[in-house]
């Protein structure tokens, strides 16, 4: 079956976040919104068929994870990244926004210092800062056109106070596809300094053509040992709105800490349609997974030739992995407030501001793809016309 990721689906008045705060955000309804990390592609079929046969059954009650959810979710971490994942090491977490702030408060106090890495995901500052904690930011180096990581600077940060490191594996924004000799170099810094890794792996099955992803927890045995890592289809399938996650910690004495906090706050359950979702993902999902990755690897060509061959000032970081294109516009001279207006008034575009993802966002704005490539095109050109008017 050939799926159609060129259809244009109207997303108003379904409470999509993409497109009801572009008023508030961008001044404007009229914006192409191309912010929000959900894809504008139609759900796949196979997702709507599972929650379609629950709803055969005329109750939904409190129901546990049906008996294919770990087998499912163990085989495709399995076939996908050569992990073996035990079936103790896993469990269902509500969300891995939600998962970053339970590992903040499960294994670290009030005070204790964080490390981040920015320019990253947001809410990676949110859950340590709105729980008391300190954030630590070892920043990415740009070298090459490729972030970096670098680890001199995060030695000469660790203090006996930093407890944790929430990793974004592979990276948002700048979709960075960390490879083994850099996660096992991190890990030993790690395991050294007795500091906990949380692991965001999200974006691990969206990795575009050329490039392949490496849990951090399977580079070595200390990493392993120090590690919690969050895996969900939700961003892949494109079903975020459903709110269905994993975490997966092999360490025993790390998992009890985590796990009883979720049991405490009883934060351990999901919502039936997520589990039926999850499960049709990792069953039925590999063929649809690849034509998605397919047309967005066409639209990251697309976006890439036309800025070089048209407007060369905006240099975009080429993605390893996932939607999200990250803009250097440093060239067009403007500050960062100045740019994001430019593209939302001027150009008529609203992407997410760079400085929202902290140090080293300035001059830059984020751009998803995840939309048909006819969108894409009025988008190019709509920047395109600003540009040289
Ligand atoms: C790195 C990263 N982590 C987590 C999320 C969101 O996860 P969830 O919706 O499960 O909280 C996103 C969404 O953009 C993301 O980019």
């Amino acid at each position: 079956m050939t799926y159609n990721f060129d259809e244009i689906i109207d997303r108003r008045n379904t409470g999509a976040i993409k497109v009801e705060r572009c008023k508030a955000l961008y001044g404007s309804e009229d914006v192409l919104p191309l912010w929000v990390a959900d894809m504008d592609f139609r759900t796949p079929d196979f997702i709507f068929e599972a929650i379609r046969e629950r709803c055969e059954h005329p109750i939904l009650g409190y129901s546990m994870p049906p008996k294919e959810f770990y087998p499912s979710l163990i085989d495709w971490i399995n076939n996908h990244h050569q992990w073996e994942v035990k079936r103790q090491w896993i469990g269902f977490l509500p969300g891995i926004v939600p998962g970053l702030s339970f590992a903040v408060q499960s294994l670290t106090q009030p005070g204790d210092e964080v490390i981040v890495q920015p320019p990253v995901y947001y809410p990676f500052f949110h859950v340590v800062k709105n729980n008391n904690r300190v954030i630590v930011n070892n920043p990415l180096k740009t070298v090459n056109g490729k972030f970096e990581m670098d680890f001199e600077d995060l030695e000469s940060k660790i203090t006996p106070n930093t407890k944790l490191f929430i990793l974004c594996n592979p990276h948002n924004p700048g979709g960075r596809v960390w490879n083994n000799e850099t996660l096992y170099r991190l890990a030993e810094i790690c395991a050294k300094h007795r500091i906990i890794v949380v692991s965001d792996e999200i974006h691990a099955d969206m990795v575009l053509t050329g490039h392949k992803h490496t849990p951090f927890a399977t580079v070595s045995g200390d990493a392993a040992q120090i590690s919690l890592t969050f895996m969900a289809p939700s961003k892949t399938f494109n079903m975020p709105g459903l709110i269905s996650s994993s975490y997966i910690i092999p360490n025993e004495e790390l998992r009890k800490r985590f796990v009883d906090f979720l049991e405490a706050s009883e934060l351990t359950g999901g919502n039936i349609f997520a589990y039926a979702a999850t499960v049709a993902c990792y069953e039925k999902g590999e063929e649809w997974r690849k034509q998605m990755l397919e047309y967005v690897q066409g639209n990251v060509d697309f976006v890439v030739d036309f800025l070089k061959a048209n407007i060369p000032q905006i240099k975009p970081m080429i993605p390893e992995a996932s939607f999200l294109i990250w803009l250097d516009c440093e060239e067009l001279g403007m500050e960062t407030d100045e740019l994001f207006d430019f593209f939302a008034k001027k150009a008529g575009l609203g992407l997410n501001k760079g400085t929202t993802f902290g140090t080293g966002g300035e001059y830059h704005l984020r751009l998803n793809v995840a939309s048909s490539r006819l969108i894409l095109k009025k988008a190019m050109k709509q920047l395109l016309n600003a540009v040289i008017r």
